[in-house]
């Protein structure tokens, strides 16, 4: 073979290489992009694969606080990935989640700690059956704050075992604790008490969840949530799993929150809900957001042919 030839030939195998690239690889990741402070949440390029299966195509949208956010489209147009990808239950295929500015897919940032302050509820409330009501609310608050105490004796350990060999002027101070073991349990037990109180199943703190009705179950499941105090609240069609006549009292609680100027976002399937409490209606199919606005406009006037083809069928 002349020169010229082989040459040619190694750039043919050099350009197919580049070809077959997996588009998604580590190493081809999307760059990170400067994230907008005004956002709440923000998904840059969001892709989410399962092997084949596109679920998730390169969405780019912010969450700014105080917004409601209705996500509605048909089964399986990936409206629960896109959920469970914002507190990063999923780890996205490519792109990127920030959490009040912090980037949720960077290994160096504390997921556990961000993840406090999103709140999840789910179409099957995920109690915990083998404790009572009050245990199921107390149980993360009590954890973290136990983490919390833990992790800050242990730093308060590291400093008085470094200030053994520092000068008298280089002494570090102890980070001070005003927290012990029983107030963290005593102050998680007054607010889950509070909680209950709210929503009026005080009497119910002692019993378990399989003895209550689905509707109580999904609101005890929210007030759970609340009870970590957080930023946003996450819905995955929260009365999808309810009986009829319980979906009110549950509709009606979350609105509660979202008239209180919670930031939520919410996949449902109810459409009347939707155009009452959301500040914003986005419509996904096929793994894209294909329209999405003010309730007004995306029932009112509908400009996506499949949104439309979606709305005469549950509307
Ligand atoms: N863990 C998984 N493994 C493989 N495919 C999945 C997984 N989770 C979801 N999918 C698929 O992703 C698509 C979108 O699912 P999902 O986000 O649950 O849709 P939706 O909530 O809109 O009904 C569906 O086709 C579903 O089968
Ligand atoms: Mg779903």
């Amino acid at each position: 073979m002349k020169d010229a030839e082989k040459i040619a030939a190694a750039n043919r195998r050099k350009q197919d290489k580049k070809a077959y690239q997996p588009k998604f690889g580590k190493e081809s990741k999307t760059p990170v992009e400067p994230c907008d402070p005004a956002a709440l949440i923000e998904v840059q390029h969001l892709t989410k694969r399962y092997g084949d299966l596109v679920v998730l195509d390169d969405i780019s949208e912010k969450i700014v606080q105080g917004e409601k956010v209705a996500v509605i489209g048909p089964s399986g147009s990936g409206k629960s990935t896109f959920l469970r990808c914002l507190n990063v239950l999923e780890d996205p295929t490519d792109g990127y989640v920030f959490f009040e500015g912090n980037n949720l897919c960077d290994l160096k940032v504390d997921i556990n700690l961000q993840r406090r302050r999103m709140g999840m509820v789910f179409q099957q409330f995920n109690l915990f059956n083998n404790m009572n009501v009050l245990k199921n609310i107390m149980l993360a608050p009590v954890h973290v704050g136990l983490q919390d105490l833990r992790k800050t004796k242990r730093q308060n350990l590291r400093i008085k075992f470094c200030n053994l060999f520092r000068s008298a002027a280089k002494k570090q101070p102890l980070q001070p604790i005003q927290t012990s073991k029983k107030q963290i349990k005593e102050d998680a037990e007054r607010n889950a008490m509070r909680l209950l109180t709210r929503i009026g199943l005080a009497d119910k703190a002692s019993v378990y969840p399989s003895t209550l009705s689905g509707g109580q179950r999904q609101r005890i499941a929210i007030v759970r949530a609340l009870a970590m105090n957080p930023k946003v609240m996450l819905f995955d069609e929260p009365t999808s799993a309810l009986d009829p006549e319980m979906v009110g009292e549950v509709l009606a609680l979350i609105k509660e929150l979202a008239d209180e100027g919670m930031t939520m976002v919410i996949v449902t399937h109810e459409m009347g809900f939707a155009r009452e409490v959301a500040t914003r209606v986005m419509f996904m199919a096929d793994g894209k957001i294909q329209e999405q606005g003010p309730p007004e406009a995306v029932f009112g006037n509908p400009q996506n042919e499949r949104l439309r083809d979606f709305l005469s069928k549950v509307l």
